[in-house]
């Protein structure tokens, strides 16, 4: 293992954990699309297939089956959509489920699942989710397609030409990933990765800030576990945003304070407001933090 490797044990000892990348999940979690189906009546039908599942909170259940969730009807209709649990908690940092028509935009968005969320619990919101690359669009379209997502206008641009005004912003990152999502992760990275895809992710924070309105709320999200991508990134945004409490429960059981400081860097005693979710039998790795535009 690489020198990657020990400053992961040093963020878990942050915490006074013990850095595992042995974890495995042994279920698979879904989001459930509430426009088309009940949950309940959702689980009903999965368990009269003989899948083991059960709600975990709203909107999202956790399933065990010997077969392919990936093909049977309940999928191919669109009534669920198969997603990490940490990546369902980005929408539910960004805003509760409203029946308003609110503006969003998802400036980062194939292959979809955010997006899918934000749709879902926002369902009269009008959703700009823009992808730069050509290559991505497919799954986009197809996830959007199979589950009947009606209100998102995709956009292929570079999220740096964003234009318009918007109440609602999440910026999923591109990021360096993490050693959960990618095989071999840890021989594929090295430090200055990280160094470059901030320069990208501090240029379209300030792009989301000239595309809100006045008041209006941000989430940044990353799967990496690098300060580099996350504290580090949320302490220069705090020259252009306030950061706010994420106040949505499932988000706080379920992560911890962003880290202050991080070897010889300290940030701004505010970036704990953010929140990072460290990988466990159910998790995988996420940091989220939610700013209002100053
Ligand atoms: C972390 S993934 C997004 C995952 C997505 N939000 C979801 O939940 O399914 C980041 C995405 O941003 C796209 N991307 C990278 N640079 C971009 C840019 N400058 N403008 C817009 N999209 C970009 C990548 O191609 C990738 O699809």
């Amino acid at each position: 293992m690489n020198n990657l490797f020990e400053r992961h044990k040093k963020i878990y000892k942050y915490y006074g954990k013990k850095f595992d990348n042995n974890t495995k999940h042994s279920f698979t979690s879904i989001f459930i699309n509430t426009n088309l189906i009940k949950e309940q009546d959702l689980i009903k039908q999965l368990k009269d297939n003989k899948a083991d599942i059960k709600q975990y909170f709203y909107n999202s259940a956790i399933v065990k089956a010997n077969f392919s969730l990936a093909s049977t009807p309940q999928y191919l209709s669109g009534l669920y959509y198969i997603q990490e649990l940490s990546s369902q908690l980005c929408s539910r940092a960004l805003l509760k489920p409203t029946k308003d028509s609110i503006t969003i935009l998802d400036m980062c968005a194939s292959p979809g699942g955010k997006t899918i969320n934000l749709s879902v619990i926002a369902p009269n919101a009008k959703i700009t989710a823009i992808e730069k690359f050509k290559t991505r669009l497919p799954a986009l379209y197809t996830n959007l397609n199979r589950m009947l997502v009606n209100n998102v206008d995709v956009q292929v641009i570079d999220a740096v030409e964003a234009t318009g005004k918007y109440d609602f912003i999440l910026l999923d990152a591109p990021c360096s990933g993490n050693f959960m999502n990618e095989k071999q992760w840890y021989n594929k990275r090295k430090l200055n990765d990280f160094n470059n895809r901030q320069k990208l992710q501090k240029e379209l924070l300030l792009t989301a800030h000239k595309v809100m309105k006045k008041d209006s709320i941000l989430v940044y999200s990353t799967c990496s576990l690098e300060p580099e991508e996350n504290e580090e990134v949320i302490d220069f945004a705090l020259e252009h945003f306030e950061i706010l409490d994420i106040k949505d429960k499932v988000v706080l059981e379920n992560s911890y304070p962003a880290m202050t400081d991080f070897e010889e860097k300290k940030y701004n005693p505010k970036v704990k407001k953010a929140r990072r979710i460290l990988h466990n039998n159910k998790f995988t790795p996420f940091f989220i933090a939610k700013l209002r535009k100053l």
